[in-house]
């Protein structure tokens, strides 16, 4: 037997091993051991009055934060985005003002696969940017896609559920994901990014980030602009097949975060180069089809880029767990001169991301380190779990005679819309050109040559074999909805297996 006792070498450490140099319980009092409970004799029970046992214990068994849903699976690291260009005509906001520069945190992410869930599973990919800007936080929480599967946020839940797991098997299930595609055609042009090559990056450094959705920009005159945010790699885009993918998922899960992690490590900083296609507020009244919603690109041709700056990553973080899963990104996050845009999946978000984050973090999660903002925070919500920062003695309400800030402007806010209209269930009124296949079909046809095509063919008839007949009829249809050649390849290969 070893008698241990504080300042003693232990005999277990009388090898060439670590020796202890002393901690602390959490309240702050020197710790007897790390190392070996505290019992009615060296073979006897244990006591509950063992301070280090109970609470090392008790704070493993609260580790972990519940996941997010979705999203679960990603990493980050901290960076710079320096605003290069004039861009002072659109939006009045300081982090775009050429010259400036703002500190940044940005997280990629899967979307359907858990905590653990291989990174090279085929999935769109998180794309979250947040500036610590003069103003407050900013953040432009897309994907590596520029469209998403539905416009209407009640769709949202729904969708998820059919990418993630059965309730019997809890197996994934293409069945599931074919059934709600196709009995939602508005999913085409996602899809077909999907199943396309940008469904399996090589890694995150050789990808590109878009909003998807429309936000808005408000220059110094008050003058009102929509935009969609475009972050282009730098390193350019990179894919890799099936077969790679099937490969790396087995031999290495976290091949993409550690590919990011490792190249910071080295000194190889990632950079995106930012533009906004900029279309005029009173443009978004009458174009050809609705602006807002988000299965829907702006064509280049009618709406070019404009650069605005860059972003590198520079800085991995210290401790991932606080500042990459504790990280809150939402759209609600915007600054002057900036601001969301009557897109329902937006809006739906602006509700959905503080509320996921109340329950998966805690009611005060910006009081943590990595989500306060850079700026003084004047905010009159108050106490609550775990409360950290506070206003000290100052008036807890609102109107307070005693020196307390607080706000009270009237009338139209500079980054709103007019709406009227009877309270209906519609995403959005169609207009000349909408439908839900035609981007689809261009993407398929114009922007993917041959063998794109064929691989996107291969990588659909490959999930044939999993579904159900009357899903698979349907599968064909969609094809064939979004591009007669495609459909025919998917049916042919699939019916041939
Ligand atoms: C109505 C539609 C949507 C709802 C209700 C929704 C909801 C959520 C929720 C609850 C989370 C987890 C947040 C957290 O716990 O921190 C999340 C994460 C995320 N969502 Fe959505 N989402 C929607 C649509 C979208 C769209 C259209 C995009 C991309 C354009 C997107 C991109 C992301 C990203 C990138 C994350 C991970 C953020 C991070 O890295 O922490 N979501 N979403």
């Amino acid at each position: 037997m070893t008698h241990s006792h504080p300042g003693y070498v232990n005999a277990e450490h009388s090898g060439s091993g670590p020796v202890p140099t002393g901690s602390t319980t959490s309240n702050g009092a020197p710790n007897d051991s790390d190392r070996n409970s505290l019992s009615v004799g060296a073979d006897g029970p244990l006591l509950l009055h063992d301070v280090a046992l109970i609470e090392s214990l008790a704070s493993f068994d609260r580790e972990k934060v519940p996941e997010r849903l979705p999203h679960a699976k990603g990493s980050g690291a901290f960076g710079v985005f320096e605003a290069t260009e004039d861009v002072s005509a659109w939006t009045k906001a300081a982090a775009f003002q050429q010259g400036a520069s703002s500190e940044v945190l940005t997280r990629f992410s899967t979307v359907a696969g858990e905590q653990g869930s291989p990174d090279t599973w085929r999935d769109v990919r998180g794309f979250a940017v947040r500036l610590y800007t003069d103003e407050g936080n900013l953040d432009v929480v897309g994907n590596n896609t520029p469209v998403f599967f539905v416009r209407d946020p009640m769709k949202f839940p729904n969708f998820i559920r059919s990418q993630r797991r059965t309730p019997d098997s809890g197996l994934r299930d293409p069945n599931m994901q074919w059934d709600f595609w196709t009995a939602n055609p508005e999913s085409s042009h996602q899809v077909s990014y999907l199943m396309g090559d940008r469904g399996l990056p090589l890694n995150w450094r050789h990808m590109n980030g878009y909003s998807s959705h429309t936000y808005m920009w408000v220059n110094a005159e008050g003058e009102r602009f929509f935009v969609k945010y475009h972050w282009h790699s730098d390193q350019g885009v990179e894919n890799i097949g099936n077969d790679q993918a099937a490969e790396l998922a087995g031999a290495d899960a976290d091949y993409h975060r550690r590919d990011l992690f490792e190249a910071i490590d080295r000194g190889e900083h990632p950079s995106w180069t930012l533009s906004v296609q900029v279309m005029p507020y009173e443009e978004a009244k009458t174009y050809r089809y609705n602006p807002f919603d988000l299965t829907k690109v702006w064509p280049h041709s009618d709406y070019p880029l404009h650069k605005v700056g860059r972003m590198t990553l520079n800085r991995n973080p210290e401790n991932w767990f606080a500042q990459i899963e504790q990280v809150a990104f939402s759209p609600s996050n915007q600054v002057p001169g900036t601001g969301v845009s009557p897109d329902k999946m937006l809006l739906a978000r602006v509700f959905s991301y503080p509320d996921a984050q109340r329950h998966r973090i805690g009611a005060n999660f910006t009081h943590l380190p990595v989500n306060q903002p850079k700026v003084q925070v004047n905010a009159y919500q108050f106490d609550g779990p775990m409360a950290y920062l506070h206003s000290g003695s100052q008036p807890t309400y609102v109107t307070n005679s005693y020196g307390r800030p607080w706000s009270d402007r009237t009338g139209p806010v500079e980054n709103g819309w007019e709406a009227d209209g009877a309270l209906v269930r519609q995403a959005y009124d169609l207009r000349a050109d909408d439908d839900d296949f035609g981007q689809a079909g261009s993407l398929v046809r114009d922007v993917f040559d041959d063998a794109a095509r064929e691989r996107l063919a291969q990588t659909v008839a490959g999930m044939m074999g999993q579904c159900d007949p009357q899903i698979r009829t349907r599968v064909y249809e969609y094809w064939t909805n979004i591009d007669a050649g495609v459909g025919a390849r998917i049916e042919e290969i699939a019916t041939s297996a």
